[in-house]
């Protein structure tokens, strides 16, 4: 068996959460897992059924968003030789393939009003029939459904069906924003740094601690996934092995992302520096022509960088592409 997946947290709301999905586990019962996107959804999935006694058995994922309707029926349910036009061999579908195993339904809440009522039908009654079958089999699964909407809100507003929603919702595990759990922040940071270096064939960098400090006062609109991403940028852009703030994706670290994306306000020094960083990088470090656009003299601006400790010149041989988050 693989090793199972690292679910990384520290912070007590993800210990909490951790606790809840570690009872949840081994039992059968349905999980709805809810959260915004990137924060870990599919990985406590797949830590549930890597910590249940199905472990052993298929892990399926269904996205329910992407499976155009017509196709939906025959891609879950599967269909005999004959059953429609192009049916030219018998093909399980993805319950059952699922048998003794996990099936999860992510994106659920994008499930037209027919599925739902179908879905809600094999979820009663432990049974699925192939299209254009005769006998139906016992379908023996463990169902976690995962959304980043809120499917109560959805039940209000009669986009979801209240009693496909009491079904499944037999245990809730919601996981925070990253924002509110900073303290995951240093450890995650920490282990996407591993895993980049790892990948790409670099020795194991440092984080400064500037860096981590920064981390943690950013609100992470993208969540894990956009702190991934932006590790996987700094170890590519850190030529000499230290990870400073200026490693990371610009679009965290300017001016306007201080202002719009960080828990405390900067100072309108902390906007200056940033904003001068930003100028220098835009011409490519040329001190006349980054003066000229800030409007001040080249010594004012010498000045500036002494003040803020800006270097003089740029410490990263090469800025890679940023990753689309
Ligand atoms: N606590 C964690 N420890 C280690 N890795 C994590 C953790 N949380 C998330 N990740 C990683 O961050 C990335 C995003 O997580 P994941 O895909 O599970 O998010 P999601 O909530 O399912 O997002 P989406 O809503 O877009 O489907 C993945 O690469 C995942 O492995
Ligand atoms: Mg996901």
């Amino acid at each position: 068996m693989a090793t199972p997946e690292l679910f990384i947290g520290a912070s007590v709301s993800l210990q909490t959460l951790l606790k809840e999905a570690a009872r949840a586990a081994p039992t059968d019962a349905t999980v709805v897992i809810t959260g915004e996107s990137g924060v870990g959804k599919s990985l406590l999935a797949r830590w549930l059924h890597e910590h249940s006694r199905r472990a052993a058995g298929p892990f399926v994922v269904i996205d329910c968003g992407s499976l155009p309707e017509p196709l939906l029926e025959a891609e879950l349910f599967g269909y005999e030789r004959g059953a429609f036009t192009g049916a030219t061999a018998a093909k399980a579908g993805r319950f059952e393939a699922a048998r003794h195993g996990t099936l999860v339904l992510d994106e659920v809440a994008a499930l037209s009003p027919a599925a739902q009522t179908k879905l809600l039908r094999v979820i009663e009654e432990r049974r699925v029939l192939r299209l254009g079958g005769i006998r139906s089999l016992t379908l023996d699964v463990r169902f976690i459904a995962v959304t980043n909407t809120d499917l109560t809100a959805a039940v209000a507003r009669r986009a979801f069906r209240a009693d496909l929603f009491h079904r499944l919702n037999v245990i809730a595990l919601d996981v925070p924003p990253l924002r509110d759990r900073a303290d995951d922040i240093p450890l995650l940071a920490q282990h996407f740094v591993g895993l980049a270096a790892q990948r790409n064939h670099l020795p194991l960098p440092t984080l400064e601690a500037e860096t981590v400090a920064f981390l943690k006062q950013y609100d992470f609109p993208g969540n894990v996934r956009e702190l991934q991403h932006a590790m996987e940028h700094a170890v590519l852009a850190a030529a000499d092995g230290r990870i400073r703030r200026e490693h990371l994706p610009s679009r965290m670290t300017s001016a306007a992302a201080l202002i719009r994306h960080t828990v405390r306000k900067p100072t309108l020094a902390e906007l200056e520096a940033a904003y001068i960083w930003e100028i220098l990088q835009h011409v490519g470090w040329r001190k006349a022509e980054a003066a000229r656009i800030l409007g001040i003299s080249r010594k004012n601006l010498y000045e500036k960088l002494r003040a803020y400790g800006i270097p003089y010149h740029p410490t990263t041989d090469a800025s890679p592409a940023e990753p689309s988050t």
